[in-house]
Order: C-alpha cells, then structure tokens, then sequence
C-alpha cells in the first residue's frame, strides 16, 4: 500500500493509534488492581521483550509458550501478544509486562508462563513472586512507574523502545511517526535544518558535534551524488543503546536519515552495521522493506517528488570502523584505515562525494525534535548539552541496564538512585565514563552535572555512553590495563603514536601488575601519554590514554603502593598476592595442601600447616579450600 501525501499518512495515523490507545493510556495512568478475564477485562495484550538481552534468556522460547497456553486455555483471541524492543531493565529480564494494568514481570522463565495465564491473564491476581524486589526495602512494585530504576529516565531516543511491536510499522506511525518526515517534505529544507541547529542536538557518538552545523556543512557541498550515513556500528565495550534503537525502534533512524537527506540535498542512505548484531540487521531489513511497501522510502515519497534509499553495509566489528572516515573506507571496500582530516566527510566522504555520518542515537532524536519543537529540546538539559543521553550502566551496580536520562543529570543520581547503589553493599570507588576513550572518575566528581564539558573537564568524556561502575575490590592499575589491552588489540597500526606507544604503555602496565614496576615508569607512563594523544593520527589513539591518565591522576596512590610496596589492595594482581595460614585458627585439616597444585603446603595433621611462598603460584586453591577461614591474602 503506497501512501500517497501527507494527507494520507495523517488518516492512517488516525486509524492506528487506536491501535495503540491502551498501551498509551496505560502509560499515563496506574493501576492498582490487576487485570483478569474472567475479572470483566474485554482484552488484554502481553508485552514479552524481543531485545538481544532477553533473547538470549529464551523470551522467545516464552513467547511460544504464552502462545500455546493461551490457546490451551481458549481465550488466545483476547489475548494479544507483541513483541516489542529492550525495556532498558535487561538485568532483570525477560521481561514481560501485561496491559492494561501495567504488570511488569521480571526474570520470567518459560516454566513461569502457564501461572501468568491462569493465575493473572485469566484469574486477574498477580504472579507476586514475579515481580520487582527493591532492594532497599524489599517491596514487590507491580508497575515499572515506580520503580527507582525508571523514575528519574526521560526516555527521548528509547521512547518506542519496549513500548511497540518494531516489525510493525502501523505501531510506529501511531506514535507519529513519519509525521516529521512528512511535514518536512511540505516546508523549505533550510527551515527544517533550522530547528534541527536551534534544538541544540549535538552527536551523540562521542564528539558531540552539533548535529545542524554538520548538516549545514554538508548543504553546503555541491556534487551529482550525496550520502547520509548512518553509523551503527558501536564498538565501545559493554554499550549497547545503538543496538536497542535498531532493535526496539529501527524506523526513527531510517525517518531522521530521510530527513538528514531532505536538508542536504542528498537521496542515499546508507547504514553501516557491525555484522555481529543480526537482530538489528534483521530489525532495520524488515523496517527498510515496510517502508519501501508504503512508500515511505524509494521514489516520489508521499507525492512530494523526493526520492531517497537506504542500503545496509555490514562492518567485521573492528573498533577502529567506528571512526567515520575508516567507516568510510570500510564501506568502500579498502582497508578499514582513518585518514587525517580535513577533508571531512562532509566534503570528501564516501566514493569521494560530500557525505554526513551521524551516530544511531543522533538520528532517533530528530523525528520526535520535529514533531515536538526544537524549543521543546532545548529547554531539556544544560546549557550547552541539550536533550536527554542514552547509558548502558553496568559493573558492580544494582540496576544493570540502558538507561535515558536528560543531560545535567549527575553521576550520584544515575549511580545511586537509577542504579541502586553499589552492589553488594560495598564501598563506591569509581566510575568510567566513556569507554575506551574515557576515564574513571571518583568520589569527587558524583555530584557533577553530566554534559559533555563537564565530563571533559573531570578528565572523562561522553563517548559513546558507556559506564561502568566500580567497588573497592577493583584495582585500578588493572582497570587502566584492560582498557589499554583493548585499545592495543584494536589499533589499526597505520602510525606509531598508536601502533608503537600503546604497546609500551602496556608493557608498563604489566610490569607494574606483575609487581616489577619502578617509581620511573610512573613518569614514563604519563610522558608517553600525552605525546600519544599530542600525536597520534586518529581519535582512537588521541583518547586510549586517558584510562591511564585518568587512574594516574586519581589513584596515584594505588600506583605507588604496586611499585614501591608490592601491594594490590584490591588483591587482584596475582603476582603481588601473599598467601600465609593464620596458626591461631588452622585446625590441621590438610584440605589445603591436598588441594595445592605446587605442593607448597606442608604440615602435620591436627597441628598447623605452613605456607612455602617459594613454591607458592598464588592459585588461590586454598583459599577456596579452607572452611576455617585461616588462610591470609595480602
Ligand atoms: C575509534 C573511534 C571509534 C568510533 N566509534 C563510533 C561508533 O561506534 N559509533 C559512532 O556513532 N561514532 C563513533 N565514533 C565517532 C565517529 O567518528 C563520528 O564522530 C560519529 O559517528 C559522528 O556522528 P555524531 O555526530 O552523530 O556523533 C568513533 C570515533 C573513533 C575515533
Ligand atoms: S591512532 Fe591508532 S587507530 Fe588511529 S590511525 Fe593511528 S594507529 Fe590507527
Ligand atoms: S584447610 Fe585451613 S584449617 Fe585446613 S590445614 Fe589448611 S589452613 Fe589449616
Ligand atoms: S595459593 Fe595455590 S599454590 Fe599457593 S599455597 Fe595456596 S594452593 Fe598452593
Ligand atoms: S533486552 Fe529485554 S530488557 Fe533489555
């Protein structure tokens, strides 16, 4: 079905959001009391999360099983099942969430599914051992309104994210959809590219670019073909937001592409994927081929004579491909290389053509900016950080998940409030924020308000949203070394800053973990930076040595103590560990020496056992072998 105008887009707006209205009311209202057929609920819809998370906890394999139950039990007819992207609470998932009353179900096994028909779909009382556990105070919270977890979000780009059916595209159009490309179509592109520079939206791939200015940049080159790249291809450790909105909402992106492309004057898109997201692959082809069928996509969309396409182009995961103009080369079948800029993209990109990359999480901002008003947006945040950013909290925290938060937010209310402290009940010892690129910030930076030049200014960054949380028993020589185990395994090696630096960086590092440090390599270790990132030629290289930077400035001590004490307070530098047996509580049970693997235990049954740091290799066997707890680690 070709949809014709704008006109025609609006009429069939109107017919869907009955569609959605329940859903819609639902998440305006609360519900006290649960929804039941045999209560008098004409109907009801489940919700089971479709994202990569909870797929990979079988939530498809409970979608078969809700399917089945409730033909079982002969009121599948009532009963809607969809399928919708990640709710953000991964950690807890799957997740299913049950309309009208706005159940929210969490760790659903498929075991669970034929109690949640008969005793709430059916009955109309809750599964209560389904439901959120705070875990502060131990309440079962039915309605995911309520919960800490989602109560400070301001879901901007996630907003169609665990709420509709993204196979469908009569969903999206119910939640305006396409209304932003439509309208735009009918106004002046310089107007449209307007509001998208006084939203005050910048990229939300780490530069943080103000996305309108690189759109008018790229206006402003002339050439007979031009290209909207779309980066998807994510390569930060442990994010995974760009994955979620291609899962949970792939049409804002190929609707803001559109777009892009309308105020640039050009009628190609392409999206460059990691080949390691099939479901987002999967997502963006069944959404790139709805479109196409209503004519949302391809030549004169909605009558207004604009022509657009998109393509998907599939990356082999490599970091360094993130990086628009090795993107770029990637794309074009060479090696996957940055090059120095100038020329930027926007000049010279793909095939030698004026070409504008924009990050997953950039493009869904600007449908809902349009519908909504860039005033809308720009009354969201700082002064300088506008809207909402997207994280994937995680580490030592209690609420694992991608989160949306506006720009101002602090580190203290994402971590303690959102996230529900540390877990564990441990003490907090550090944040990093930024990936590979970024740092770890402390105690003292809590309360500072999140924005691009705060972070910066902390010695972190934005990145890409990545945020990782640390205890007490994380060392932070370790944490500074795995990040530069990354960025030495992910450098392309076209210049010797990067290729050559890191590498003795690393050596560094490891020497100081494997308790052969100096006070001299310290120094070494910061020289080497800043002449890495003063060098090197892309911004891979320019940022892998802010994690050093970052723990040399805030945890300078921890350094000092590996090199000049041999000691790793987190004890997780095995080969600065000291295993000794406490004669007071030894009661000569021999399960140590027994289980020692260097025979450096001996001793007499039913007298003391000694330890032979010689011989010792630090396994940690006997620790996890003795009951009386008289083994000693320092
Ligand atoms: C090593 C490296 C990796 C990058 N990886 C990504 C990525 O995975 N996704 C992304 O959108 N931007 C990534 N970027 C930033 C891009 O080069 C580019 O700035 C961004 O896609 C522009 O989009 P934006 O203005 O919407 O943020 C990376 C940059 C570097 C230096
Ligand atoms: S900085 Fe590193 S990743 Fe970037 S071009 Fe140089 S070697 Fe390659
Ligand atoms: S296992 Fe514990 S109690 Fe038994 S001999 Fe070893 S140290 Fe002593
Ligand atoms: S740490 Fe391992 S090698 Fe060392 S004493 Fe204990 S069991 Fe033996
Ligand atoms: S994948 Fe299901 S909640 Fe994130």
């Amino acid at each position: 079905m070709i949809i014709h105008s704008p006109d025609a887009l609006e009429s069939i707006r109107q017919e869907a959001v009955k569609l959605l209205s329940v859903r819609e009311d639902c998440n305006n209202s609360s519900s006290v009391k649960a929804a039941g057929l045999e209560k008098g609920t004409p109907r009801i819809q489940v919700l089971c999360c479709g994202g990569t998370g909870c797929k990979a906890s079988e939530s498809a394999r409970i979608v078969d099983c809700l399917r089945e139950s409730l033909q079982a039990h002969g009121v599948a007819e009532k009963v809607d099942v969809v399928v919708p992207g990640c709710f953000g609470f991964c950690e807890k998932g799957p997740i299913v969430k049950i309309i009208p009353d706005n159940t929210f179900y969490t760790s659903v096994r498929p075991e669970d599914v034929e109690e949640i028909v008969t005793s709430h779909i059916v009955g109309g009382n809750r599964v209560e051992r389904l439901l959120y556990q705070d875990p502060r105070t131990g309440e079962h919270i039915s309605d995911s309104k309520h919960m800490n977890f989602y109560r400070k979000q301001m879901r901007i780009a996630l907003r169609n994210c665990g709420f509709i059916d993204p196979e469908n595209i009569l969903e999206y159009i119910a939640r305006d959809g396409y209304k932003a490309l439509a309208s735009s179509l009918t106004r002046d592109s310089l107007e449209v590219l307007s509001d998208i520079k006084s939203s005050g939206l910048r990229g939300r791939g780490g530069a943080g670019f103000p996305t309108g200015v690189k759109w008018e940049i790229a206006r402003k080159f002339d050439a007979p073909e031009k290209y909207v790249v779309c980066n998807a291809d994510e390569g930060d450790p442990g994010a995974f937001m760009d994955r979620s909105i291609m899962e949970g909402d792939p049409h804002s992106v190929i609707e803001a592409m559109m777009i892009c492309g309308y105020c640039i004057n050009a009628h190609h898109g392409l999206i460059y994927i990691r080949a390691e997201y099939p479901l987002a692959v999967h997502r963006l082809q069944v959404a790139i081929a709805q479109a196409r069928e209503y004519g949302l996509l391809g030549k004169n969309i909605l009558g207004t004579g604009f022509d657009f396409e998109i393509e998907i182009r599939y990356g082999a995961g490599a970091f360094v491909c993130g990086e628009e103009t090795a993107l770029i080369h990637s794309m074009e079948g060479k090696r996957g290389e940055p090059t120095l800029k100038p020329p930027f993209p926007a000049e010279a990109g793909y095939m030698g053509r004026p070409t504008n990359v924009n990050n997953v999480e950039t493009l869904a901002n600007v449908p809902v900016i349009l519908t909504r008003g860039p005033q809308w947006f720009a009354s969201i945040g700082t002064e300088k950080s506008k809207g909402t950013k997207v994280f994937a909290l995680a580490g030592k925290i209690n609420n694992v998940g991608l989160i949306e938060v506006p720009m101002g937010t602090t580190l203290r209310e994402i971590i303690y409030d959102i996230g529900g402290g540390v877990k564990g009940g441990k003490r907090f010892k550090a944040v990093q924020t930024g990936g590979p690129s970024g740092g770890c910030l402390t105690e003292k930076h809590l309360d500072i308000p999140i924005d691009y030049e705060s972070l910066a200014a902390a010695g972190s960054m934005m990145g890409s949203g990545g945020m990782i949380v640390m205890d007490e028993d994380d060392c932070m020589v370790s944490v500074a070394k795995f990040f530069l185990e990354f960025t030495v395994g992910e450098s392309c090696g076209k210049c010797t800053p990067c290729r050559i630096g890191n590498k003795r960086m690393l050596e560094i590092l490891t020497r100081i973990t494997d308790g052969r440090g100096t006070l001299e390599d310290l120094d070494k270790l910061e020289t080497l930076a800043s002449v890495i990132k003063d060098t090197a030629l892309c911004g891979l290289g320019q940022t892998s040595p802010n994690p050093v930077l970052s723990t040399l400035s805030n945890f300078r001590e921890e350094y000092e103590e590996h090199v000049s004490s041999h000691v790793c307070r987190a004890h997780k530098c095995k080969a600065l560990l000291t295993y000794s047996i406490d004669p007071a509580k030894c009661k000569g049970c021999s399960a140590c020496a027994r289980g020692c693997p260097a025979e450096a235990i001996v001793g007499e049954v039913r007298k003391p056992f000694v330890i032979n740091p010689s011989l010792c290799i630090r396994c940690g066997m006997c620790l996890s072998r003795c009951k009386f707890g008289a083994i000693n680690v320092i």
